[in-house]
C-alpha cells in the first residue's frame, strides 16, 4: 500500500476543482457509484463545482446513489440541524439523487439492531467512494475518538470539541444534539476511493497528526494512512508545500 497521496492546493476553488476531477473520474468510471458525502463547511465548494459541471451537462450523475455518513438523534425529520437536511440542500438536490437512491441511517426504534442491519446492507452494496471532512479531534463521520477500524455503524456520544464546531454552523448560541450515529470505520477504510478534504489554519495540528503522527484509534483518521486515500488540503491547513 502506496499510502495517501496528499495534494496541496493554494484556495478553496482549487480544493474544489480537484476534488471535484477526482470525483468525476469515479463516477465516469462507475456511473452507478454508491457515495458517502460528507457534511461540512469544507466539502461545500466541491459539491457547487459538482452541480455546475452536471448543469453544463459534462457530469451525468443520473445512476449514482448515496448512503449517510452520519445525524444527529432526537431532531424532527424537519429539524434545520438534521445532516441528512443539509445533506440534500447540498449534494443530492443539486445532483438530482431523488430519495429512492438514498439509504437513510436509522435514527429511531431498536439502534443496535438496526444499525447492525445497515452494516451489513452497506457491507453488501459496497462503497465505492467517501468524500470526506476532517474534524477537529480527528473524528471522520461521527466515529469521534477512540474509534477504530472494526468500529462499525453505531450510536455515538458526541465530543465537547464536536458539540462545539458544529454548533457554529447553526450561528451563534445554537446546540446541536449529544448523540448521533454514525456509519462505522470499516466502510470508509475500505471504500474503492477516499477524498479527503481539509481546509483552513484551525486544522493544521490535527490534518499533521492525522496524516503523519501515530496511528491509533485517539485519531481516527490516522487509519487513512494505512490507505490509497486521495487527501486534498489547503496551504492554510499544511503550511508551505
Ligand atoms: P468542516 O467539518 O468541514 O466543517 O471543518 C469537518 C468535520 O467535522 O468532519
Amino acid at each position: 500500500m502506496a499510502g495517501p497521496r496528499i495534494t496541496v492546493v493554494q484556495d478553496g476553488e482549487e480544493l474544489a476543482r480537484v476534488a471535484a476531477d477526482l470525483v468525476a473520474d469515479v463516477i465516469s468510471a462507475i456511473p452507478a457509484a454508491s457515495i458517502v458525502a460528507a457534511t461540512g463547511k469544507t466539502p461545500m465548494g466541491l459539491y457547487a463545482e459538482l452541480a455546475a459541471r452536471r448543469r453544463a451537462g459534462i457530469l451525468d450523475t443520473g445512476a449514482i446513489s448515496a448512503v449517510q455518513l452520519d445525524e444527529y438523534l432526537g431532531l424532527e425529520p424537519d429539524d434545520d440541524r438534521s445532516l441528512l437536511g443539509w445533506l440534500q440542500r447540498s449534494f443530492l438536490e443539486p445532483l438530482g439523487v431523488g430519495d429512492d437512491r438514498v439509504l437513510r441511517l436509522p435514527v429511531d426504534g431498536d439502534l443496535d439492531t438496526a444499525c447492525a442491519a445497515f452494516d451489513r446492507t452497506v457491507e453488501a452494496r459496497g462503497i465505492d467512494l467517501a468524500i470526506l471532512g476532517l474534524g477537529p479531534n480527528g473524528h471522520l463521520g461521527f466515529n469521534e475518538p477512540p474509534s477504530d477500524p472494526k468500529s462499525p455503524t453505531r450510536v455515538v456520544e458526541l465530543t465537547p470539541i464536536t458539540l462545539e464546531a458544529n454548533a457554529r454552523y447553526w450561528g451563534e448560541g445554537a446546540e446541536v444534539p449529544s448523540e448521533a450515529v454514525t456509519l462505522g470505520m470499516p466502510h470508509l477504510l475500505s471504500a474503492r476511493t477516499v477524498v479527503l478534504v481539509i481546509a483552513g489554519g484551525g486544522k493544521r495540528d490535527i490534518a499533521r497528526r492525522a496524516l503523519t503522527g501515530p496511528i491509533g484509534p485517539e485519531v481516527p483518521a490516522s487509519f487513512l494512512q494505512q490507505t490509497d486515500a486521495a487527501v486534498i488540503v489547503d496551504r492554510d491547513a499544511w503550511g508551505e508545500p
